[in-house]
């Protein structure tokens, strides 16, 4: 997000009082960058292939309903993997043949709804494309089916977004001894397998990398489609993962970047003959997302100054408790939301849950934070304040997107109210607190 417009947003949303001493921690969505980003990821594929491209935005990655609107009205599908992520893509409008359904766990009854809905279902692994068969042959389908396969080409600087390794959970491990045999053999089998998916992200793969990985499907393919004698596989799901910055406001590497390597390393990919699904999630959301919060304290610890707000583990999990591989950007603003000036000190930004370790950033240089003022965490939008953990019981903050009125002003929509407290304890079996003591 362009700073001036993150500047301009963080002082409506203090004057709109979006930020409260009831509700201090809110998180905002910049709208005008979303419907950018997804104008960006549809215009690099066209550049590239003539063919048609499904880009099924991955819903893990922002699981909002409203963000699934907005990504539908810009022409973006949804890829799903669990019961409520589809739950939520219907709730959405996205319609089922703009649904990729992919996880490594599915039930006979996930299958079975998706294959009645016409999803397009990735199988994982041989036991889930027995369940798939059994389907197929009782009661049919029009949904496209695939099969995912991990190319298990290494890992990422992150070894917990790597899903490409030797001993990856997902998909057939292609370079396994006989796999690559089982592979070819499971379609001559099946005329209706049609499209073979991989997705060799996620955040600190080097694209070179994850070229690699679409190659070696793509080879895959070749060899399949020959064996059968035909085009049997129509499709190919090369998956999401495209890196994000989280260093500088700039957007690197970009889709048309990642679009031009393929067309490069895998020219035949995207010579017409291959219809593409893709499902990016990071790079489509990461930018455009930022949580506010206030500062309720500051004191010094062993002389370190310490700005104690109300963002920590509920809404940056992966920051704090991995905070190496996931460093965010922290901005400090004062009461009214405007930039904070002076000389940069060294501060932790702590988080308001119960652990040492509950901290945004450690040794900071920022303008020193004062009770009252606000700290914004830049490039949230993606797997940050939209997938809340629940730690001391800490609520869901309210999302709001905001965009320009006609007037220039600033106008915030909101996407998910602030959890209650009364929602707190429902959720938490507050119907049931004689469950323990009456006598089990
Ligand atoms: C199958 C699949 N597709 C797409 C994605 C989205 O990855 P990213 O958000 O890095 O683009 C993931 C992420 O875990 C995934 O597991």
């Amino acid at each position: 997000m362009a700073s001036d417009r993150r500047d301009q947003a963080v002082r409506a949303a203090v004057e709109q009082g979006l930020l409260s001493e009831a509700q201090p921690v809110a998180a905002l969505l910049d709208v005008a960058g979303i419907r950018a980003s997804a104008a960006s990821l549809r215009a690099a594929f066209a550049a590239v292939t003539d063919a048609p491209v499904l880009h099924a935005f991955a819903v893990k990655a922002s699981p909002l309903a409203a963000v699934l609107a907005l990504l539908r009205a810009e022409g973006i599908g949804a890829e799903v993997a669990s019961p409520g992520e589809l739950a939520l893509a219907r709730a959405a409008g996205v319609g089922p043949e703009h649904t990729v359904l992919d996880s490594p766990a599915k039930t006979p009854s996930e299958l079975r709804e998706a294959l009645s809905l016409g999803i397009a279902v990735n199988a994982d692994n041989p036991q889930e494309l027995a369940r798939v068969d059994a389907l197929v042959s009782s009661a049919g389908s029009r949904s496209p089916l695939g099969l995912r396969v991990n190319p298990q080409i290494g890992r990422g600087a992150i070894g917990a977004l790597s899903t490409a390794t030797p001993t990856s959970k997902f998909g057939v491990a292609l370079r396994d001894e006989g796999a690559r045999e089982w592979v070819v053999r499971a379609y001559l089998d099946r005329p209706w397998l049609t499209r073979l998916h991989t997705h060799s992200g996620s955040q600190g793969m080097p694209l070179t990398l994850m070229a690699q990985g679409i190659r070696a499907v793509y080879e895959l393919a070749e060899e399949i489609n020959a064996a059968v004698g035909r085009q049997q596989i129509d499709t190919i799901d090369i998956g999401g993962g495209l890196p994000v910055n989280f260093a500088s406001d700039e957007e690197t590497p970009t889709f048309a970047e990642y679009a031009g390597l393929l067309a490069e390393q895998v020219p035949g990919l995207l010579d017409g003959r291959y219809g593409l699904v893709t499902e990016f999630g990071r790079s489509l959301l990461a930018k455009h997302g930022t949580v506010l919060a206030r500062v309720e304290y500051a004191k010094t610890a062993g002389s370190r100054p310490i700005a104690v707000t109300h963002a920590g583990v509920q809404v940056a999990t992966r920051t704090v408790y991995d905070p190496i591989s996931w460093p965010l950007r922290i901005a400090a603003y004062d009461s009214k939301g405007i930039p904070k000036a002076g000389a940069d000190v060294p501060q932790d930004i702590a988080g308001p849950a119960c652990f040492a370790g509950d901290l945004l950033a450690e040794a900071r240089p920022l303008p020193l934070l004062e009770q009252g003022d606000v700290i914004a965490a830049l490039d949230t939008g993606a797997y940050y304040f939209s997938n809340h953990y629940g730690y001391n019981s800490l609520p869901r903050p309210g999302v709001y997107g905001f965009g320009a009125g006609a007037d220039g002003s600033v106008r915030f929509a909101t996407v998910r109210a602030p959890q209650s407290l009364e929602g707190i304890v429902s959720e938490s079996g507050g119907d049931h607190p004689d469950a323990l003591t009456g006598g089990v």
